[in-house]
């Protein structure tokens, strides 16, 4: 894996500057705001919880709306740009499209989309398109039948391409796909994901399977490196690089002018922590700043408490000026951190 090239800015402060952009030490400047919304999922995917599911957080512990639309105000006054509206899966939250209408309140501007399972889309996709969602990423692990009702634990294909056609009416567009890749499962099937893409204009993002499952099954042998998948697919359809990148994802498109795209999110064999722009905040208020984070920083107990907005934004700059330069996933001295994907949102 290459060494991430983060330097330290030379005599940096111990403590986060109070006014500018939210940057940490090594001069990273976070624009992105991950929210999850609930940490509930209607799957069970195999690579993300069991199949029982996990203790879910009481109602009281989860942020209301309003909670959720002042904390957006303050990282929106922090400089963000983009907000992804995550889970567990999004679309289980009860009345979801007023929660987004409400977000876009706060930014008229602000890019806002989605990353669901898809499964709900058939009857939400109009009503959080109306409220004010521009974009949605839907998961999909296989075009197979029977090997999506293995992966998810739910036999639910036909509903989640219902769903992704829904999105398209509703203009929740470009589509993008994403497709975590294991060994063994269904790296089979990634041409195939190719000659889809091609034929929807799909944006079909494959993700290297990370450490961040419940049961912590994850193995290093089960990840098929993006480099991998891209020969794969570029022995059937050639591709060619999409200039203008926007990280995480690299992403080519078709030589032959066939509309679609592939992406690849190499999270494991190519980390991009050295120009990551992510904060995440999780459903019960608790702001991560790193996907891979070990430690959290309470945003609702001071809330609830009183904080002002400007005790708010402190804990949010403290927090980001903290951030260590990147994971350290295929390091010996990696730790997963305590929760997984779907608690941390996605
Ligand atoms: P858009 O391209 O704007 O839709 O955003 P995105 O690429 O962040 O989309 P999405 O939320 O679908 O994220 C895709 C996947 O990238 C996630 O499911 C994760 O597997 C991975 N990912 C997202 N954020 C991070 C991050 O901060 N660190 C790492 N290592 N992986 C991430
Ligand atoms: N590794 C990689 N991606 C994962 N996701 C969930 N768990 C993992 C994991 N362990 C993906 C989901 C979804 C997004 C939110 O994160 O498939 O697309
Ligand atoms: Fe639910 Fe997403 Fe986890 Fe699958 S990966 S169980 S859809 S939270």
């Amino acid at each position: 894996m290459p060494e991430g090239t983060l330097t330290q800015m030379p005599d940096r402060p111990d403590s986060a500057p109070s006014s500018g952009p939210l940057i940490d030490t090594f001069g990273r400047v976070a624009s992105d705001l991950r929210i999850s919304v609930t940490d509930r999922c209607n799957f069970r995917c195999t690579y993300c919880m069991p199949a029982e599911g996990l203790a879910w957080l009481p109602k009281n512990e989860i942020l209301t709306f309003e909670e959720l639309t002042r904390l957006l105000r303050v990282f929106v006054g922090l400089g963000v740009e983009s907000i992804k509206v995550t889970g567990g899966e999004p679309t289980v939250r009860a009345d979801l499209p007023t929660l987004v209408g409400m977000f876009r309140d706060v930014g008229p501007e602000l890019d806002i989309s989605l990353t669901t399972n898809g499964v709900l889309l058939e009857s939400l996709a109009g009503p959080l398109a109306r409220a004010g969602v521009d974009r949605a990423t839907v998961s999909c692990d296989s075009l197979l039948q029977h090997r999506f009702a293995e992966m998810t634990r739910r036999d639910a294909l036909e509903k989640v391409l219902r769903g992704l056609r829904a999105a398209e009416e509703a203009g929740l567009t470009p589509i993008k796909i994403n497709c975590v890749v294991i060994g063994g499962t269904n790296d089979d099937e990634v041409v195939d994901f190719a000659r889809w893409a091609r034929e929807t204009s799909y944006e079909v993002r494959f993700i290297e399977y990370m450490p961040l499952d419940a049961q912590h099954a994850w193995e290093r042998r089960k990840v098929v490196a993006a480099s991998t998948v891209l020969e794969r697919i570029d022995a059937a359809f050639p591709l060619i690089a999409h200039g203008g990148n926007v990280e995480p994802a690299t992403t080519y498109g078709f030589a032959d002018g066939s509309p679609g795209r592939i992406g690849v999110i190499p999270s494991v064999t190519e980390p991009f922590c050295d120009s990551c722009n992510r904060m995440r905040l999780t459903a019960e208020g608790q702001f991560r700043n790193c996907l891979f984070a070990l430690e959290e920083t309470d945003l609702r107990g001071p809330m609830r408490a009183g904080a002002t907005d400007g005790e708010l934004v402190d804990l949010v700059r403290d927090a980001m000026w903290n951030k260590w330069s990147g994971h350290r996933i295929d390091h010996a001295d990696f730790v997963q951190p305590a929760r997984s994907m779907s608690m941390i949102g996605g």
